[in-house]
């Protein structure tokens, strides 16, 4: 049966072949242009719709938007490109890229030209599912906008966390600041080495190592303390081992901890794997392992009690194709969740695994 509300969807989304369940109309709703049952080929849409203006969407229903943008026919840039039109990410992510790149640090890094950029991150966090704004986060991302998408997926996942701590509004768009502002210094490195898509030298190395120092210096005295302390230490490690103070323990303030977890939640999750684009799921294991002892044990243990709870339940692609249901994802081996497909529960290993999590919404 028809239900819900019509949804636009371009035109060239769908294939030739696909049997539709429910009737599709033209861009306004208002001209059933294929009743369902009906297999649709592309030449014989868009000739319909030729009667009907030049505009290439259609209408349909949830259950048929859901069905086609969760097809693996529409390959995965489109839609998350979709989904980071929806979200509004892609507007943030170049709002910030433009202030970054202006040299006139006076005229953009202040109150007055960052609190509404506060404001938008903190708003979609209230607007819309974390999951949806980490499928924005976890996506592979061209390499000239590196800086301002992992300036803005640091200031979400700051503000998740500050949420999940249940800290005061006020301290949570801190943390969104400083996580849109920690890797400020990263601007003071010439392009070629922060850029180079090859390994870098040692003395190449130390340049990157400053850029905290770097953020540290733009930041003097412009926002509130925290965020510049957060800034410089958040490649400290709590061990002492970190740049490029190597302070340790007591000496990492709270904001400083909290943006760690989220700057290598980010870069984790933005590396490739064999398998292509690594799932969130395997991940969770590498930040439990690999940082024990480096990042803050409790603040991991909330991020991670909380990103699994909000993975339970989501529908997944499997590796054979097929959907399933996340049931639960246990502690220390997060990467091998147990999934529902049909009426079978198993867990998944290396030869059925989940290749994707729907997070369309
Ligand atoms: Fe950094």
């Amino acid at each position: 049966m028809s239900s819900g509300q019509l949804r636009t969807l371009p035109v060239e989304y769908l294939w030739d072949g696909l049997v539709l369940k429910d009737d599709i109309f033209n861009y306004t709703g208002a001209v059933l242009l294929l009743p369902k049952g009906e297999t649709i080929t592309r030449a014989k849409l868009e000739k319909l719709m030729g009667f009907y203006g030049d505009n290439k969407n259609i209408m349909v229903y949830e259950d048929t938007y859901l069905e086609i943008m969760s097809d693996e026919h529409v390959p995965l840039e489109i839609r998350q490109k979709v989904t980071e039109n929806q979200v509004g990410y892609t507007r943030l992510h170049k709002d910030i890229g433009t202030l970054f790149s202006s040299p006139d640090y006076e005229y953009w890094l202040n109150g007055e030209k960052m609190e509404p950029l506060i404001q938008q991150v903190a708003g979609k966090l209230e607007d819309f599912d974390p999951i949806t704004i980490l499928s924005c986060i976890n996506f592979p991302r061209p390499m000239d906008e590196e800086l301002q998408r992992h300036s803005l997926n640091v200031a979400f996942l700051n503000g998740m966390q500050a949420e999940w701590l249940n800290l005061p509004k006020e301290e949570v768009n801190t943390l969104v600041l400083a996580g849109l502002l920690h890797d400020i210094g990263k601007t003071m490195i010439p392009e070629e080495i922060l850029n180079a898509p090859r390994r870098l030298t040692e003395d190449e190395m130390k340049i990157i190592r400053m850029h905290p120092v770097y953020s540290d210096e733009l930041l003097q005295g412009k926002f509130d303390d925290n965020v510049r302390l957060a800034a410089r230490h958040h490649h400290e490690k709590l061990d002492g081992m970190g740049y490029p103070d190597g302070i340790a323990e007591d000496d990492i303030g709270m904001y400083a901890r909290i943006t760690a977890i989220s700057d290598i939640y980010d870069a984790m999750v933005s590396a490739r794997s064999y398998k292509g684009a690594r799932l969130p799921l395997d991940v969770f294991d590498m930040l439990y392992e690999e940082e024990f002892g480096r990042l803050d044990r409790s603040l991991v243990m909330s991020f991670l009690k909380n990103m699994r709870e909000k993975y339970t339940n989501k529908q997944v692609v499997m590796s054979n194709g097929r959907r399933g249901r996340i049931l639960f994802i246990p502690l220390n081996d997060a990467d091998h969740p147990i999934i529902r497909q049909d009426d079978e529960i198993r867990q998944t290993d290396d030869e059925w695994y989940c290749r994707e999590i729907i997070s369309i919404f």
